[in-house]
């Protein structure tokens, strides 16, 4: 899949910059949580990993073995999270993301879903350890 061609017919220009130069990509060093998500149909997967600091993502990065849009949508979730609460955060929706990198062709709205999966598993993650019950994050 990584192998496809990124047209700009099918790709806005906000996609393809975050694919050719993807943010915060690699492990977070210090990170309060991780989750690996994989797309049992196309096998393309995602890890994700977060810090929290008085309630808020104070960090995120992202490992990725997907498509373009996958890669794109995980690289533009570590941005978009910043800064936000945990339920704020766990509101984004794949919608959210695909529209963030600016919009996505129909055959590949599924590949928001690794991304939007991916933070909700880690704050959850975070919630069932008893870290963020209480939506402050705090430690
Ligand atoms: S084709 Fe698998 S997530 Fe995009």
């Amino acid at each position: 899949m990584a192998s496809e061609t990124l047209s700009s017919e099918h790709y806005s220009a906000t996609l393809i910059d975050h694919f050719e130069h993807p943010r915060n990509a690699g492990e977070l060093a210090g990170a309060d949580v991780d989750a690996f998500v994989t797309n049992p149909v196309c096998g393309d997967s995602v890890r994700m990993f977060l810090r929290f600091e008085e309630g808020r993502i104070a960090a995120a990065s992202f490992l990725s073995s997907g498509c373009p849009a996958s890669i794109a949508t995980s690289s533009v979730a570590t941005e978009l999270v910043l800064g936000r609460t945990l339920d704020e955060a766990e509101a984004l929706t794949r919608d959210d993301y695909a529209e963030a990198v600016g919009g996505l062709p129909k055959s590949k709205l599924h590949c928001s879903v690794l991304a939007a999966a991916a933070v909700r598993n880690a704050i959850s993650e975070w919630r069932s350890r008893g870290a963020g019950g209480d939506s402050s994050g705090a430690r």
